[in-house]
């Protein structure tokens, strides 16, 4: 069910009532406060991390009018992702500004709806699939790195974002759109998103002119340019292939073709889960092997000798064979781990890290704050790849490193987003050195994936 704004809150104040009626919430900050409420956008990290140290693993902030539990750390992150997982539920624990977008796929929902469409999605993230599409993602790479010229100044996160669109669209849903499609799609589905980059009091308005009244118009294209993708298949009688091959040629329960408006749920929101996550995290890689000249030399040097001049190959970006550059990506993901926070709500009372948390409560889990305490990460702030050295790594406790998070509801684009990190990695760290016009520690933003605010801007020189 999907509520407006006012009937939202007062529900949830209701809600509150009911819980608190008969238990208590962690301690934390409890009243309404604007100052936590606007640093949750602006610094949630330092605000999460200020939190963990004065009240614990597991604690509550007060956003907006909304109570959320925070839970923190290994053990609390691995009782969330696996050991209580029952005692969660995702789509009532979503953004809810983001559902109009997304629709029912699989980030919102739940229980024998969403475990089923997993299981047929999940042919197209395997192995043997990722490595047949790693082609294109490394002819894409070339194409658009054949286009940099030594000298050049580019914002590499918009750079990166139109490239991990065509990979997305091409490798992903199998879309093989010409030149003018393909801009559409993409420019659609960036116009949708663009109002989480927008202050959220303006995100907030309604009425002509506004980002909401933006975002509802193209969201209207996109969803005309996808039904039009999928009316085109059906009439040619040819499935096509990736994602969308699959859900098309899939049936329901009862035998009949899966309907248009399910099939663009789930495409869209594989989009939009796997667009600007690869993205965010490129852009942060080569940052930090910016200003790390160390960590950049050692990628280079392992490119140089493993690959020389040639392009890699589909086996070579399984991550077994770059080492060196293995343990910077894993590095960057532990810094920025693009989805930050995942946000559930309770179905049932549950104890995470010692502290009881009763039922019908949000609660949020943080890979970004986990990956910071310096219990488990010492020198937490500073970019160190040999934190990943097998020994190192595998001494790390259950539920410590979780970028993408973990248990049966584990990142499905996992394997996916890895192959076209690798892939870029390889193809443009080995024709160009990227320089970043600033190495300071980036500005971030959480728009809802965490992103360089601003951009960031590089300096291509030819290797
Ligand atoms: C570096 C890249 C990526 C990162 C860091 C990442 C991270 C994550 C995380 C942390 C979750 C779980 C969130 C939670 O527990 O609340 C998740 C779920 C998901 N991701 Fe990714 N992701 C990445 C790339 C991708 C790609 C490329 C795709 C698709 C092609 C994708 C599709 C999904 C889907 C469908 C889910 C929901 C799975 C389910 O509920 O069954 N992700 N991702």
């Amino acid at each position: 069910m999907r509520l407006g704004l006012a009937a939202r809150i007062g529900d949830d104040l209701r809600r509150e009532l009911r819980v608190r009626r008969h238990s208590r919430l962690p301690p934390g900050s409890l009243a309404p406060s604007w100052s936590n409420t606007r640093r949750i956008i602006s610094d949630p990290l330092g605000l999460l991390l200020e939190h963990e140290r004065r009240f614990g693993p597991v604690f509550t902030i007060r956003l907006l009018h909304e109570p959320i539990v925070w839970a923190i750390g290994a053990e609390a992150n691995h009782q969330i992702l696996v050991g209580e997982f029952d005692a969660f539920q995702w789509r009532e624990g979503r953004f809810a500004d983001l559902w109009p977008l997304l629709g029912d796929g699989l980030l919102n929902t739940d229980g024998p709806y969403h475990r089923d469409f997993r299981m047929l999605l999940l042919p197209a993230f395997q192995r043997d699939h990722i490595a047949s599409v790693a082609e294109t993602m490394v002819d894409q790479a070339v194409a658009a790195a054949e286009s940099l010229r030594d000298g050049q100044v580019i914002e590499l996160y918009r750079w990166v974002r139109e490239l991990a669109l065509r990979i997305a669209l091409r490798a992903l849903l199998g879309i093989d759109a010409d030149a003018r499609r393909e801009h559409e799609l993409a420019s659609a589905f960036e116009a949708s998103l663009a109002i989480h980059g927008e202050p959220v009091p303006l995100q907030m308005l309604a009425g002509p002119g506004t980002p909401r009244a933006r975002a509802i118009a193209a969201q209207r294209t996109l969803d005309r340019a996808v039904r039009d993708e999928i009316d085109r298949r059906r009439r040619s009688g040819d499935p096509g292939g990736g994602v969308l091959g699959l859900l098309l040629t899939a049936t329901d329960g009862d035998g009949r073709p899966l309907g248009t408006r399910c099939v663009r749920d789930h495409a869209i929101t594989l989009l939009f889960a796997g667009h600007d996550t690869t993205t965010t995290t490129f852009t942060f890689l080569t940052h930090e092997l910016g200003r790390n000249p160390r960590a950049r030399d050692a990628v280079e040097h392992e490119l140089d000798s493993v690959l020389g001049t040639r392009r890699a190959a589909a086996d070579e970006l399984d991550g077994r064979a770059l080492p060196v550059l293995e343990r910077s990506l894993k590095e960057t993901l532990r810094r920025y781990p693009a989805a930050w926070v995942g946000p559930r709500r309770t179905t049932r009372d549950v104890t995470l890290a010692g502290v009881r948390v009763p039922a019908q409560i949000g609660v949020h889990y943080s890979s970004w704050a986990t990956h910071h305490l310096p219990q488990l990460y010492p020198d937490p702030f500073r970019f160190e790849p040999d934190r990943f050295l097998p020994e190192r790594e595998a001494a790390l406790p259950r539920g410590a490193y979780v970028p993408f998070g973990g248990g049966s509801r584990m990142c499905l684009g996992k394997r996916f987003g890895e192959y076209e990190l690798r892939a870029l990695a390889c193809t443009l760290y080995r024709r160009v050195r990227l320089e970043p016009l600033s190495t300071d520690e980036p500005r971030i933003a959480t728009t809802p994936t965490l992103g360089p605010r601003g951009g960031l801007r590089f300096l291509v020189r030819a290797r």
